[in-house]
């Protein structure tokens, strides 16, 4: 039900679409003139010469940046692809995704990088940024090449999936990717205290009889990495934040002026631990989910601009290995498809949350974290055209046909949702369109 373009350059009108890019404090219904691959002007109307798109009824926004995208290849072909996964991120209206390089191998040379980016140049779906390890192999013991890494054009550095445990690694991380002026991005978390648990540790929990994850796992450790990162005056972004303990932490930090930012996922903001009571392993994600007050704390923070950014965390697995015992099955939920439709439904149709608001931290604000060349997670005159088109008020059944992920790992799974991209551009060419 979709069509894809090829690589003709043309020009294109987007027509009549309420445009909603806070990167310029622009809210109204306007016509969009793409040229070239660029936006090159509002208000023109139509000459004959444009291909025209009509946004009527719909906003038009700039294309959403996912700061946080596992894409498993290579190593994990079975559950995702460059391909599957870029192709995916266009179906939740993403023009640009930052993957993460828990791959196997891990991502850790520049040759590994440059195969992410020849991969992704052939599946020509979407722009795919790189984060490369921090450590080599993701063993924690000795820093990644850094500096070769960062001339591949990698635009931060994680072992996300784990935590640095050794804290004078982590120091040196933060003083080496100074030179870079590239992020060290911390997945906060204490092995020793997750301590084989499977679900965040309270009532639920207990009355579930589940190994419970304490909150303190991840507090201590984004304690340590706001600390690190105090004193070596590095960047820091701390990804998948889910406890009210660890926005308060970041929001003191912030005060303080030290260079932090910080992302929250989609699923943390809408979904609480004792929805575990189904047993669902797709309810089981690390960090995990969290109860009302930390979901609450989240969202709070997201408004007072402590959260900075909506990362998906999107983690695929294989039917093979996530229907299995909770027990046994890996942390992890996909999450760029229906990001924005559970957003809408979960924030904006309740009231939380405005569109503005929204676009801001699902494109603007991540573009602006990893500071990507010129002209992404913005509408302005010269940008790259990367564009959404969405309906607010489309409805859709998650199914696994509707998914075009290769896993279909979603809590939402044949729930009906509100709200789509229905058209996607990346530098000025239509990737995406929905009849
Ligand atoms: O739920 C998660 N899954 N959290 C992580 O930090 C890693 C990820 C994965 O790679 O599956």
């Amino acid at each position: 039900m979709y069509e894809k373009i090829g690589n003709v350059m043309q020009s294109i009108l987007i027509k009549n679409g309420r445009v909603i890019d806070p990167s310029q404090g622009m809210d109204c219904v306007t016509n969009v003139l793409i040229e070239n691959g660029r936006i090159t002007g509002f208000g023109m109307r139509p000459t004959g010469k444009e291909r025209e798109i009509d946004a009527e009824g719909k906003l038009v926004v700039p294309g959403f940046v996912d700061l946080h995208t596992h894409l498993r290849e290579p190593g994990f072909e079975e559950s995702e692809t460059i391909f599957t996964g870029s192709d995916a991120a266009l179906n939740g209206g993403y023009t640009s995704i930052c993957c993460i390089p828990n791959t196997d191998p891990p991502i850790d040379t520049p040759a590994d990088v440059e195969f992410i980016q020849d991969q992704a140049a052939r599946a020509d779906h979407c722009n795919v940024f790189v984060i490369g390890c921090i450590s080599k192999k993701r063993e924690g013991k000795e820093l990644s090449e850094m500096g070769y890494l960062a001339r591949t054009g990698v635009v931060g550095f994680s072992d996300d999936g784990s935590d640095i445990e050794n804290a004078d690694l982590l120091r040196r991380a933060f003083e080496y990717a100074q030179m870079f002026d590239l992020p060290i991005m911390c997945h906060t978390e204490d092995k020793n205290l997750t301590n084989r648990g499977v679900m965040h540790e309270g009532c639920v929990s207990a009355r579930l009889g589940l190994r419970g994850i304490p909150s303190l796992a991840e507090d201590v450790m984004t304690a340590r990495a706001i600390m690190l990162a105090e004193y070596t005056k590095g960047r820091l972004h701390l990804m998948h934040i889910s406890t009210s303990r660890g926005v308060e932490l970041i929001r003191e930090a912030k005060k303080r002026g030290v260079n932090v930012t910080a992302e929250v996922t989609p699923h943390h903001l809408t979904l609480t631990d004792d929805l575990l009571v189904s047993f669902d392993t797709n309810l089981k994600m690390a960090p995990p989910l969290r109860p009302r007050e930390d979901v609450e704390a989240c969202i709070e923070g997201l408004l007072d601009g402590t959260l900075d950014c909506i990362a998906t965390d999107h983690a695929p697995h294989s039917a093979e290995k996530k229907q299995r015992e909770i027990d046994l099955a890996p942390f992890g939920i996909v999450g760029l498809e229906t990001a924005l439709s559970v957003l809408n439904m979960e924030l904006i149709l309740k009231g939380r949350l405005t569109w503005p608001q929204l676009i801001d931290k699902l494109a603007c604000s991540p573009a602006k974290i990893i500071k990507l060349p010129s002209g992404k997670g913005t509408l302005a005159v010269g940008a790259d055209a990367d564009v959404a088109i969405i309906d607010p008020e489309l409805k859709w059944t998650v199914t696994e046909k509707e998914l075009r992920s290769r896993s279909k790992n979603s809590p939402w799974l044949g729930k009906e949702l509100v709200g789509r991209a229905v058209c996607v551009l990346v530098n000025g060419r239509v990737r995406l369109l929905r009849r």
